[in-house]
Order: structure tokens, then C-alpha cells, then sequence
């Protein structure tokens, strides 16, 4: 099925029509999208949160601005917009699907009340345990660390779609909690260029695989750099992506094109190859020592310094 019904031209469109993003207003796409339409939606909308305070980045302390369209209109026109593009999203999702929407103590309580007033089928709430997070600059709160995602469905007699047994699975064999330890994004998911609020992969990954089944569609009303449609088309899913910059579609888009280096199978071997490499290092390292001998594979016995630098080293 392609995506026939949407009014607006997209932006970018694969040659199969399973990936678009479109550069538009979430409330201009949105209302032409039918009725039941849709099996998942992840949205990470505006924090509200770039109006004057301060952060840390990189070490240093710099001001919170995270562009135009993260900038705060007061408490109820914020409460309103969250409102108004849940509830076309409520109206897109099918019976069986769900919506996951993250957010920062900014913002997340609005996201979950506003959800409430459209009763809303609450899931679950999840913690994304950031494992390294900034420091707090201020030393006068704990260092922030944590973001909710809350697990909704449409209406409180939908139901909802969930791969118990591949959490499962990715969980070792034990029930996957709502507790998710995951780092932020790596080096290779920002190649081509950084958003402020980029997702990591991982994290899409494993909403996707756990709430839609292949060739279902996925949508992200705020898609950003892009990461919801990555972790859909790994996984052979369908995606629509929305954005208002076309600065941020153009690194999705990117992203998109050369998707399989973001392919975790992919990074898992590389880290195991160096993982392996270091290891034989070490070990004919500790041999030739324990027998007074260069190791086997060393040309010459007398190692320049140059060769040295040359070795791996241990991470
Ligand atoms: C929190 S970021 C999402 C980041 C994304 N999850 C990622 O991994 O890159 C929110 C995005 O919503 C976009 N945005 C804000 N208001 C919008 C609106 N009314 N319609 C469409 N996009 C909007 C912003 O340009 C921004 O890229």
C-alpha cells in the first residue's frame, strides 16, 4: 500500500514509496491523513524548554536554544497544541495500534493529562535511563537523567499490538521492564549533522519492534533528524515523517540513503572484531613477555616507536 491519500507533496519520497518525509506543519498533514489508518506513531514533540536557562554542552556552560520552534507560548497555548495533534493522531491510529510520546518534566505532564482528557488507553510509562548524561552545572539538582516515554492506545477498548515474546528475547530471556538503560546517540547516527534532541537509534529500535509487525506503517509527526524512519526501514516498516526544517529532513534523508551503517548487527561485529583484536594483542603481549619473546606476528624483533603507536590499545 502506498500513500495515496496525503494532499501534500512530500519532500522526499524512496523509489518503492515506503519512506516520506514531508516538510509541513504537523497540523496541515495530519488532518488529511484517514480515519484508522495507521499502526504506530512515536512523537517527540517541542519541549517548551528554549527560553533563557542554561545547559551544558560539551563541557560547557552555553544558553538552552534549541531553535524557534521549541519556544514556549505559556502554559495553556502549550497544553492546546499538545491537545490538538494528539488527538489527530488518536483519530489516524487503528484499533490495534499505539502511540508513544516522549518528553522532559517540561513537558510530559501536559502530554500526559492532555492524553487523559482524550482518554487515552494508558500503557505503560517508561523511563529512558540516559547513561551518561550531562552534568548539572548548577549543583543545585540531581543531574537530570531520565526521560518518560508514556505507551498509549487510541481509546480504552482498543487492542493494542505488542511482541511480548521479542522483548523477551532482547531482554535475555527475562520480561523486558519499563526501565531502559540506553546511552544517547552515537558518533555514526550524527554523520551527517547534529539535532539538538536527536533520539538513539537503540531506543526506536526497540519501540518499533515491540508495537508494529512488518510492512506496518509508522508515522512521526515531529521526525527531526530522522531517527523513528531509520529504525523503521531496518526494520521493513513503512514510514511518514513530518517536520517543519527542511535542514533537519535533509540529515533523515541522508541518514536514510546510507541506513544499513546504522544497522546494530553491523556496529555489534566491528566492536567484536576490535574486541577480539585487543584481546590477541594482549595476550601475545603477555606471552612474549612471560618467555622473554617478541610476539610471533612482529617482523622484526626490535620494535621501532612508530610500530608501537601502531598497536591497538585496549577500550
Ligand atoms: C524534539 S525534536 C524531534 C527530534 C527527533 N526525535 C530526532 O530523533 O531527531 C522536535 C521536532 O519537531 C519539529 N517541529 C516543531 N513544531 C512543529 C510543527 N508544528 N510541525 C512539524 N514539526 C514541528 C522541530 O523542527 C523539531 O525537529
Amino acid at each position: 500500500m502506498t500513500f495515496k491519500f496525503l494532499s501534500a507533496f512530500p519532500w522526499y519520497m524512496s523509489d518503492n514509496r515506503d519512506f516520506m518525509l514531508y516538510q509541513q506543519d504537523v497540523f496541515e498533514i495530519l488532518p488529511s491523513i484517514p480515519d484508522s489508518s495507521v499502526d504506530l506513531i512515536f512523537a517527540d514533540p517541542p519541549y517548551f524548554l528554549s527560553n533563557g536557562g542554561i545547559t551544558c554542552k560539551s563541557g560547557k556552560m552555553v544558553k538552552v536554544d534549541k531553535g524557534d520552534w521549541d519556544k514556549s507560548r505559556g502554559i495553556e497555548a502549550n497544553h492546546e497544541f499538545n491537545r490538538r495533534w494528539l488527538s489527530e493522531c488518536q483519530r489516524i491510529l487503528k484499533p490495534s495500534g499505539s502511540i508513544f510520546v516522549s518528553g522532559t518534566s517540561h513537558v510530559i505532564f501536559s502530554l500526559g493529562f492532555a492524553m487523559q482528557q482524550l482518554n487515552m488507553k494508558i500503557l505503560n510509562d517508561i523511563s529512558w535511563f540516559k547513561v551518561n548524561p550531562p552534568p548539572n552545572l548548577a549543583c543545585r539538582y540531581f543531574t537530570h537523567s531520565t526521560e518518560t516515554i508514556i505507551w498509549a492506545a487510541p481509546h480504552k477498548d482498543s487492542r493494542h499490538y505488542f511482541d511480548y515474546h521479542a522483548m523477551k528475547k532482547e531482554n535475555g530471556g527475562k520480561q523486558m521492564k519499563s526501565l531502559w538503560s540506553i546511552t544517547s546517540p552515537l558518533k555514526v547516527e550524527k554523520r551527517f549533522g547534529k539535532h539538538p534532541t536527536q533520539k538513539p537509534i537503540k531506543l526506536l529500535m526497540r519501540i518499533i519492534k515491540a508495537a508494529s509487525r512488518e510492512d506496518d506503517l509508522v508515522l512521526d509527526p515531529f521526525a527531526g533528524s530522522g531517527t523513528t524512519g531509520i529504525a523503521a526501514a531496518l526494520q521493513n516498516r513503512r514510514f511518514i515523517g513530518i517536520d517543519l526544517d527542511d535542514e533537519y529532513l535533509e540529515i533523515a534523508r541522508q541518514r536514510f540513503e546510507t541506513r544499513d551503517e546504522e544497522l546494530p548487527v553491523k556496529r555489534k561485529k566491528v566492536y567484536r572484531r576490535r574486541q577480539k583484536k585487543a584481546a590477541r594483542t594482549v595476550k601475545k603481549t603477555v606471552k612474549s613477555k612471560k618467555t622473554d619473546n617478541p610476539p610471533k606476528s612482529s617482523k622484526s624483533p626490535q620494535k621501532s616507536k612508530d610500530d608501537k603507536d601502531k598497536n591497538p590499545t585496549l577500550f
